[in-house]
């Protein structure tokens, strides 16, 4: 779909004219379907493979009985369960009469006079999924299903990926077809752009194939991963396969990270509270997938609560349609940072708190690309927090996040003397100055309300590092510059003895870069080639990492201290399974230390399965910071360290990593 709305711009802005093949994919286009996450509920998480007619008229009402209807969420989607073994003679589908008496039109004629939306379900496979009874798939029946659910009136079809290779056994049970979705997802996008009717079409193809380099063209959401089940770690499992799709998400195509449980007892209420904004600011539709009224069930008011909380839909509904991206990650400490922008110039963060236990949790605005912020909402916690310089912190429950909105920002690195300094007749001094790493070689520059009239020279003194140096300014120069040394941590001064300065800023070092290729290896760990173009900036990594080997060098480090490092690591560990993360853990350490741990999620954009060598040769960067560099030599070996017994044996792969030094 993608590819027709971006012919269709290049048509309205230039000259050239050619007959688009897929007319009626523009026009759902512009029509505006999903311009911003489709919002709904979906009777799977609750009612599994069982609805009925009831169930979907209760909790339809329930949306707008709620007033969840008017928050966005429109989509009442009946997923599998409701059609029967077979077809009817003339090769249509039709409903489960048991469960559905008044037939599936009229169910869509309820759900429309109550100004919702009408979704429907089938498969790209023989069989839907469902719970061993057999149930007809649209597999070679694309066109005529299509043509059906518009004769229905359906508005949404979520596309499932049962049963594509036979109709029996389950046959994707390790969730590996003998061949990608794409071609069986294709048929269907074609099948529906003949119709005279605009239906959301919802790929639903479980992650398989790296679906962000093909699902966007062919419909409105692709699932980024498997299903979301009942257990906490689920939701770590899902981001971390969420993590390498993000930049893919925009107008009319996004990531879908599954429906909610948010309202299905199985979380507490910091758990729903975190799963909401992340599937909110990653852009994923929202689709309700708890109980909210029926004969047994009323949902929550504090499930409520999380979904109906406003500005977290505003996030996910946001005009500028830009996921968050997980911009770092703390594994030792249990918490992550989740970022991205939204209109009008402002930035959400989530800082999630894996951990077990309540804490306080510090924000470093410079992760997020700020240093000082006008206002930061807390969102979670209900305050407001005004002229905040450099970091920011808040306490959070077990397993909740700190979501916040930041606006009136200016960018990291950038030190306005009215924000950060307090001026003597003498000598400015400046304050809560961030440092991401221990380095001399930290750039500082210095703007001059006015010009020194004739050279003169400046001394500039830093703590608590205890650095110290002069400068020379040539008369008439509005800029002075010199390397600067600075602790990591955000709690630097910077003192200048003059007190015409209008503002500072401070850049990171470059910082080194060590390749595989240059590392000693011991035990199992081998260093490998990689295909043309892939393992950058590198050529080659080094795999089979686990805890008895490692890759190790000797670096110089100018300084001692805590040094930042840049890891280019490779994990295409996808995993079906309820309980595994899709992460892989990479240990760093220096000098004998502590070994310091990266749980690195899903990296690149390739997929192994269809791909051989892709996914594995495919990184991403992360950034730890490390302790106990010493100046002059030291010794650092990268591998699994504590990665004994019950947990994943291997290391990511290493592909090189960068030090700030
Ligand atoms: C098949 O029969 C059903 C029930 O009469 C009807 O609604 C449907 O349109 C028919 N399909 C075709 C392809 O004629
Ligand atoms: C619909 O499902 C509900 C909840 O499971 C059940 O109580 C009810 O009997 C079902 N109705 C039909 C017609 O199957
Ligand atoms: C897609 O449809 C075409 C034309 O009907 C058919 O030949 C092809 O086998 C279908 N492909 C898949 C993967 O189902
Ligand atoms: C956003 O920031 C840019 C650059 O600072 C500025 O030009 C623009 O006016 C701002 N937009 C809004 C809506 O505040
Ligand atoms: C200043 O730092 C840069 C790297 O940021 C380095 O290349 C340069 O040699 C340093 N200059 C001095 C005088 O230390
Ligand atoms: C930095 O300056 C602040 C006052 O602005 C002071 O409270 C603090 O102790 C200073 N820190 C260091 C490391 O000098
Ligand atoms: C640092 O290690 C290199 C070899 O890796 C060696 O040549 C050099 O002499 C060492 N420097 C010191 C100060 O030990
Ligand atoms: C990574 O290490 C942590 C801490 O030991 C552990 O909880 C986690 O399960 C490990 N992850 C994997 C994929 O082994």
């Amino acid at each position: 779909m993608r590819q027709s709305h971006l012919f269709y711009l290049a048509f309205l802005t230039t000259t050239v004219v050619c007959v688009p093949i897929k007319t009626r994919l523009e026009a759902r286009i512009e029509n505006g379907l999903a311009s911003t996450p489709p919002m709904g509920w979906n009777s799977y998480n609750h009612y599994s493979c069982h609805p009925n007619e009831t169930i979907i008229k209760s909790n339809a009402k329930a949306l707008v009985d709620l007033g969840l209807d008017k928050l966005g969420y429109r989509y009442v989607t009946t997923d599998c369960g409701w059609t029967v073994a077979d077809r009817l003679t003339n090769g249509s589908l039709t409903w489960d009469e048991t469960l559905f008496p008044n037939g599936m039109p009229a169910l869509g004629d309820y759900i429309h006079g109550l100004g919702l939306l009408f979704g429907v379900y089938e498969d790209a496979g023989i069989e839907t999924c469902g719970t061993g009874i057999p149930q007809a798939g649209s597999l070679y029946h694309e066109q005529l299903d299509a043509e059906t659910f518009a004769a229905w009136g359906a508005d949404a079809l979520k596309y499932d990926n049962c049963y594509s290779d036979a109709a029996t056994g389950y046959p994707n049970v390790a969730y590996q077809p003998s061949t990608s979705p794409s071609a069986r997802y294709q048929n269907m996008t074609n099948a529906l752009s003949n119709l005279n009717r605009e239906i959301l079409f919802q790929i639903c193809e479980w992650g398989v194939d790296f679906p962000a380099l093909w699902a966007p063209n062919l419909g409105n959401s692709w699932r980024i991963g498997n299903d979301i089940s009942q257990n906490w770690q689920s939701v770590f499992r899902i981001i971390n396969q969420a993590a390498t799709q993000t930049s893919f998400a925009g107008p009319g195509q996004w990531p879908d990270l599954d429906m909610l449980e948010v309202g299905n007892d199985i979380f507490t209420t910091p758990e729903e509270q975190t799963h909401f904004s992340l599937w909110a600011i990653l852009k994923s539709p929202l689709v309700i997938g708890g109980a909210l009224k029926d004969t047994y069930t009323s949902i929550s008011q504090a499930s409520l609560g999380v979904l109906n909380q406003p500005d977290v839909i505003g996030y996910n509904q946001d005009p500028l349609g830009k996921s968050a991206n997980l911009v770092r990650r703390w594994s030792d400490d249990e918490y992550d940072v989740w970022s991205g922008p939204l209109s009008e110039n402002r930035t959400v963060v989530a800082l999630v708190n894996w951990a077990h236990t309540a804490r306080t949790l510090q924000l470093d605005l410079s992760d997020v690309g700020i240093q000082y912020a006008a206002t930061v909402k807390n969102i979670w916690a209900g305050s407001e927090a005004a002229s905040v310089k450099t970091s920011y912190s808040a306490s959070v429950e077990p397993h909740g996040t700190i979501l916040l909105e930041i606006k009136g920002t200016s960018p990291a690195g950038y030190y306005a003397t009215d924000i950060f300094a307090t001026s003597t007749n003498v000598e400015t001094i400046f304050s809560d100055i961030y440092a991401v790493t221990d380095s001399g070689e930290f750039l500082l520059v210095i703007d001059f309300t006015q010009p020194p009239s004739e050279g003169s020279q400046i001394d500039i003194q830093v703590s608590p590092s205890g650095y110290s140096t002069t400068i020379d300014v040539p008369s008439g120069s509005s800029q002075a510059s010199t390397n600067i040394s600075l602790s990591a941590g955000a709690n630097n001064n910077i003192t200048i003895s003059t007190t015409g300065v209008s503002s500072i800023k401070i850049t990171n070092p470059p910082g080194a870069y060590y390749p595989s290729t240059s590392f000693a290896r011991t035990g199992s760990a081998i260093l490998t080639e990689c295909g043309q173009g892939y393992c950058q900036p590198v050529g080659s990594k080094i795999s089979y990492l686990e805890p008895s080997s490692s890759a190790t060098i000797t670096i110089p480090a100018k300084t001692a201290g805590s040094k930042y490092i840049l890891l280019d690591v490779i994990n295409n560990d996808i995993t079906y399974s309820s309980t595994l993360t899709n992460s892989r853990n990479i240990t760093i350490s220096v000098n004998g230390g502590s070994p310091v741990r990266l749980e690195a999620p899903l990296t690149g954009r390739h997929s192994e399965l269809f791909g051989p060598g892709d996914g594995w040769w495919d990184p991403s960067t992360f950034g730890v910071l490390v302790p106990g560099w010493e100046a002059g030599n030291n010794s650092v070996n990268i591998g699994n360290q504590g990665g004994e017994g019950d947990l994943q044996t291997y290391a990511a792969d290493f592909v090189g990593l960068r030090v700030l030094d």
